[in-house]
């Protein structure tokens, strides 16, 4: 099941406009590879919401060869939050993006992504296990997003609720997965991200919204 109407998803991609030039080729690399990036639309709400709560420590559980992490320099990157933050004297406050990614080669694709585009002073890649990878990185975060594995859903919300400050975000690709958390009897990795679901709207410290756009994406509130 297509959540948006193809008509509206183009007519939204031409509404927001051209993209910088290594975000351009690091979507052609995903249409090549058949890999699934967060892509422009959802990049552009990523940067939104990092703008809105002021963010300067993100932690990204799958970060692949880092295009949501990247997200648009000029149209749609929340790591653009970071480095605009950087450039303009908040380095030490500490302005950075942990990226989580189990596989070499995606982290080294990453890496050469942003360093091409000059921003990988920011960024820390991390390779391994997200949700083992979190206890080793000290402190709160403003946002946490979580695009891992399906299956790891459920325990990515256990690690990441207590890492995020109040008023920040926890926010979640692929929350609605092509409508499979519609059916009755679904997979592992459907059951998965409706368990996901169900707890983050049943908790009462998180304010949580689904924006159904692309596959759904959750954005939760920290009160
Ligand atoms: C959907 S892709 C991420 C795409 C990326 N967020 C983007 O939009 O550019 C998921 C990535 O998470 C990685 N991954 C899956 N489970 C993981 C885990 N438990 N820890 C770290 N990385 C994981 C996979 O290797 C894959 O590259």
């Amino acid at each position: 099941m297509q959540i948006v109407d193809s008509n509206i998803e183009k007519y939204l991609g031409d509404l927001y406009g051209p993209r910088h030039q290594v975000l351009a080729k690091m979507e052609a690399e995903a249409r090549e590879r058949d890999f699934p990036i967060v892509g422009p639309l959802v990049g552009k709400l990523l940067y939104q919401l990092a703008r809105m709560v002021n963010a300067r420590r993100i932690f990204e559980m799958g970060s692949g060869f880092g295009y949501s992490a990247f997200a648009a320099l000029r149209h749609a990157a929340y790591i653009y939050v970071i480095i605009e933050r950087y450039w303009w004297a908040l380095a030490a406050e500490g302005g950075e993006i942990h990226c989580t990614e189990g596989s070499e080669a995606n982290r080294e694709k990453g890496e050469t992504y942003l360093r091409e585009a000059g921003l990988q002073h920011r960024v820390k890649y991390h390779v391994g296990n997200a949700l083992e990878i979190i206890d080793q990185v000290e402190g709160d975060f403003d946002i946490i997003f979580i695009d891992i594995d399906k299956q790891g859903y459920p325990a990515a919300l256990d690690k990441a609720v207590p890492r995020i400050r109040e008023g920040g975000l926890l926010v979640a690709d692929n929350v609605l997965w092509s409508g499979k958390v519609t059916e009755k009897k679904a997979d592992i990795s459907t059951e998965a991200i409706k368990e996901f679901n169900r707890r983050l709207f049943t908790r009462t410290d998180f304010a949580a919204s689904i924006v159904p756009v692309r596959d759904g994406v959750a954005v939760a509130y920290k009160i």
